[in-house]
């Protein structure tokens, strides 16, 4: 693809300019016009392997423009600053490196909350919905102790907690740094007040029967098929959040062995899954004399959640 002014404003932003006269980044911008800018982006993306180029483009347009929108913008070019296709310049560069949008951009919705995204935490994707949904129509409303195993970002915990007043929820991850995240989320999303976060192994930390309700998100990625997957996740998401070890079951195994010990009886839980992991880890739970084991499909009609409960109780 032949250089133009737009890859001049790319390169300012790539190797810093002098930010005295801001000359070269000036010039580049002065010979473009924003849909010029739009659609030389669009391009460029979809040359770099972004299939989307074209959507990704307009969200970060729309996200250095804002509060003005790419259509007021398109409509009133003064609403379009140097200084935001400088910045416009400096994400597009990241995001031409295959950094993840979510990344790029700082946050990602999920379920009706914003959260923040760094290179710490998985991108919480549309899929893991599937668990919240299967969760709240299982789950009762009454108060109740939900325990989050490999929180993340804090997604699904917060997710849940942001439909149910009733219930306090804990975090628990290996990385300190993803707990950073997901402790911010929280406040961000006003529920900090009953979210708490632990660093540590699984459920090793925690007291037998301190669950009423357990979810989980585990890496159960086949370690062998990492290599071959897209750039974004592959060299920008964290090895730990996605290596399910030799047959993508590590995590099952020792998270479902402690199931029937962190669970109150009667207690429910539910993991997300790999699409062609559905009998594999109804097996595990079976094994592990839990009960009402069932898998649960997603939009897309693969299977995406195991749920099931501890036996007793009265539910
Ligand atoms: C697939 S990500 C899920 C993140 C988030 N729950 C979500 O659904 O978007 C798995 C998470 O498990 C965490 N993790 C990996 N191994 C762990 C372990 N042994 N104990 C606790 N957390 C672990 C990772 O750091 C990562 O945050």
């Amino acid at each position: 693809m032949a250089r133009g002014p737009f890859d001049t404003l790319v390169d300012a932003a790539r190797f810093g300019f002098d930010a005295a006269d801001h000359k070269p980044l000036l010039e580049a911008w002065q010979a473009l016009s924003l849909a010029d800018i739009r659609s030389d982006l669009a391009e460029r993306l979809i040359a770099a392997g972004i299939d989307e180029g074209g959507d990704e483009a307009r969200f970060l347009l729309n996200h250095v423009l804002a509060p003005a929108s790419l259509a007021q913008a398109l409509a009133d070019p003064a609403l379009f600053s140097w200084q935001q296709a400088e910045r416009l310049a400096a994400l597009s560069w990241r995001r031409l490196q295959r950094v993840p949008l979510s990344q790029v951009l700082g946050s990602q919705p999920f379920w009706t909350l914003d959260l923040a995204v760094t290179a710490d935490v998985l991108t919480p994707r549309a899929d893991t919905e599937t668990l919240v949904e299967a969760v709240l129509s299982e789950a009762g409303v009454d108060a109740a102790r939900l325990v989050d195993l490999g929180t993340g970002s804090g997604a699904i915990l917060l997710a849940l907690l942001s439909e149910r007043p009733g219930w306090n929820g804990l975090g628990v991850d290996l990385s300190d740094s993803a707990l950073i995240v997901a402790s911010g989320n929280a406040e961000r999303c006003g529920l900090a007040n009953r979210a708490r976060f632990l660093q540590g192994r699984w459920g090793a930390g925690l007291a037998d029967a301190s669950a009423d309700i357990l979810v989980s998100n585990p890496p159960y990625i086949v370690a062998d098929v990492l290599a071959g997957l897209a750039p974004e996740v592959r060299d920008h998401e964290p090895a730990l959040a996605l290596d399910g070890g030799a047959d993508g079951l590590d995590a099952y195994r020792e998270i479902i062995r402690d199931l029937p010990r962190l669970l109150v009886p009667g207690g429910l839980f539910a993991l997300e899954i790999g699409y062609d992991q559905g009998a594999a880890v109804s097996a595990l739970a079976q094994a592990s004399g839990l009960v009402g084991i069932a898998v649960k499909a997603d939009l897309a009609g693969h299977d995406r959640v195991v749920i099931g409960r501890r036996s007793g109780g009265d539910r």
